[in-house]
């Protein structure tokens, strides 16, 4: 009886042992040494997350609590948080980003999905010579003069959209119409009526991609499930909602195979001349044919199936909710100030008029340009990059990583320092139309919305192209408007920064 009581006694001890007092002392002794650089923010298990998602509970705002501790603590450039049992380190200051951003190659990216067989092979989340190999690939289809052939597809995607949607939910009306131009942008004509799931092939992708990051924030179990069995999590006892999800993925994977090996056996017949006009899947596929044929590629550099369907998932995931959201929340600004909206709607009238938008006059939209700009800047959608692991103990500057700690980069905590930007937390797009320098001390690290380095984002100049045509030919059609029904609006967080509720903007129709 006494054993048994001092055995669990000791368990007991053991795990708080490894669980709380491991972590807080090494995070003490990094403040220590650290001072009023850093901030202290250790919560027991749920850690850096949990931190987050009690600030929406409280004040309706993912960043608040991360915010108001800068804000109190002006030197600070990094927080000390924790990831389960593992100090957990989020880099604000540009010198420590700027480091870590350059030597990518020491992180290792922890798989936001955790499920097996999804995207772990695509662009995001390969890591080495298959990272270097796919980005060099990949890299000349994303450039503006090869994106430009996509334009009348945006034009086209956009008003059938706005036509045909009942804009009542914002982050449905937006991902309905950046979900597409991936889908199209990936499979061209082929995706013509792509179904899954019984629905358009966007809305059930966006809706399984956003159930697969939420459901783990929803609940305690799901979530300490996934810390601590992480990819694994599916195959432990799992429940009804994990069986469904993973059916779902099934789903998924064959439907978007049997698209690819469709377009294998249409190119081995008739090939592509015109490389200019290829979508991502054909430059795919045309390469797939052409190391079939030559048979002596090394092995790591030869492309497979799988690898064309990871990257499908991949860019519908980092390319559908991250353009959506930022063009939400543009839309909001205007319709938060009449004003702006008007000045942006006679920039429309002016460069455009009733025309498509094209090579030529996309470029001269400016102040859409600048409100963009100004976006990213104070409401980026995406807060921090993947969470990342130290893959050996490495010196950032002052502080000494550990081998496995984990390591996140906080982006935008050089927005709203007055050293960078005058008034920097005003709403001010004007000040992207400037001439000369228009941030201050600027080490190259202060207004990186789309991450910075080699490992950047690769598809910046498709968001931005995105994003102005959507601004302009909705704001070109209808009056955005405030629902005076809603009485708080919010910056939430899904998984990325978002404007919530999902009803908060009304559209009426200019005459
Ligand atoms: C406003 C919209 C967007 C924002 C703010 C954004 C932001 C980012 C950021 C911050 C990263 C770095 C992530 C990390 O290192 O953990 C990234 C990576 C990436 N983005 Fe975007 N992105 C946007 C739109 C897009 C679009 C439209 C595409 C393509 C369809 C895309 C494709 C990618 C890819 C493939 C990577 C991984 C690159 C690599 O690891 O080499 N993004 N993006
Ligand atoms: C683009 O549209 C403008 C009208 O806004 C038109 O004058 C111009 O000729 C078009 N350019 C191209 C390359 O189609
Ligand atoms: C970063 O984004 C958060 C999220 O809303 C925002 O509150 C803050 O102004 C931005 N700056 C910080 C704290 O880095
Ligand atoms: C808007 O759509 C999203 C995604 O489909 C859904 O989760 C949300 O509940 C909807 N919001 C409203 C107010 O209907």
């Amino acid at each position: 009886m006494e054993i048994t009581f001092l055995i669990i006694l000791s368990l007991i001890g053991l795990m708080i042992g490894y669980l709380i007092i491991k972590p807080i002392v090494l995070l003490l002794l990094l403040k220590l040494q650290l001072g009023d650089k850093a901030i202290l923010m250790f919560n027991p298990i749920s850690g850096i997350l949990g931190v987050l998602m009690q600030s929406i509970k409280t004040n309706n705002d993912v960043m608040h609590t991360i915010y108001q501790a800068l804000i109190k603590n002006p030197k600070a450039q990094v927080i000390l948080s924790n990831y389960l049992a593992t100090p957990c380190i989020i880099l604000t200051g540009s010198e420590y980003l700027k480091d870590t951003f350059r030597d990518h190659y020491d992180f290792e990216k922890i798989d936001p999905f955790m499920v097996p067989q999804f995207a772990q092979r695509g662009l995001l989340m390969i890591e080495g010579e298959g990272w270097k190999r796919q980005r060099a690939f990949l890299g000349s289809a994303f450039t503006f003069e090869k994106l430009k052939s996509r334009l009348p597809m945006i034009n086209k995607v956009v008003n059938c959209i706005t036509e045909q949607d009942d804009k009542k939910n914002l982050t449905d009306f937006m991902a309905r119409i950046t979900g597409e131009v991936v889908i199209k942008s990936f499979f061209g004509e082929l995706a013509e009526g792509f179904q899954l799931e019984g629905k358009d092939a966007q809305v059930a992708l966006t809706q399984l991609t956003g159930e697969m990051q939420i459901f783990k924030l929803e609940s305690l179990y799901y979530f300490l499930k996934s810390l601590i069995f992480r990819e694994k999590m599916w195959e432990v006892f799992p429940s009804k909602q994990e069986k469904d999800i993973i059916k779902r993925v099934t789903n998924v994977r064959i439907k978007v195979k049997e698209l690819i090996l469709k377009r294998i056996e249409q190119l081995r017949e008739n090939p592509i001349q015109n490389q200019d006009s290829m979508v991502f899947l054909d430059i795919y596929v045309t390469e797939y044919l052409k190391q079939q044929q030559q048979q002596q590629t090394q092995k790591e550099q030869l492309i497979e199936i799988e690898e064309i369907l990871h990257q499908f998932i991949t860019l519908f995931f980092v390319g559908t909710d991250t353009t959506a959201t930022t063009s939400g929340t543009c839309l909001y600004y205007l319709a938060k100030y009449p004003e702006i909206q008007s000045e942006i709607l006679q920039e429309v009238q002016d460069v455009i008029g009733d025309n498509e938008i094209n090579e030529s006059n996309l470029n001269k939209l400016l102040k859409i340009n600048a409100l963009i700009q100004e976006v990213l800047r104070l409401r980026n959608p995406v807060l921090f990059t993947v969470f990342r692991k130290v893959k050996h103990d490495k010196q950032v500057q002052d502080i000494k990583l550990k081998k496995g700690w984990v390591v996140v980069q906080m982006k935008n905590s050089s927005s709203i320092k007055d050293s960078h930007f005058d008034n920097a937390i005003e709403f001010n797009y004007k000040r992207w139309l400037k001439k000369g320098n228009l941030i201050k001390n600027d080490n190259g690290f202060i207004h990186i919305p789309f991450a910075a380095g080699q490992r950047n984002c690769i598809g910046q100049h498709m968001a931005m192209m995105e994003a102005r045509i959507i601004i302009a030919l909705i704001v070109r059609k209808y009056k955005i408007l405030l629902n005076p029904a809603v009485k708080q609006v919010r910056f939430g967080i899904k998984l990325l920064q978002c404007i919530e509720p999902d009803n908060c903007l009304l559209f009426e129709k200019r005459i």
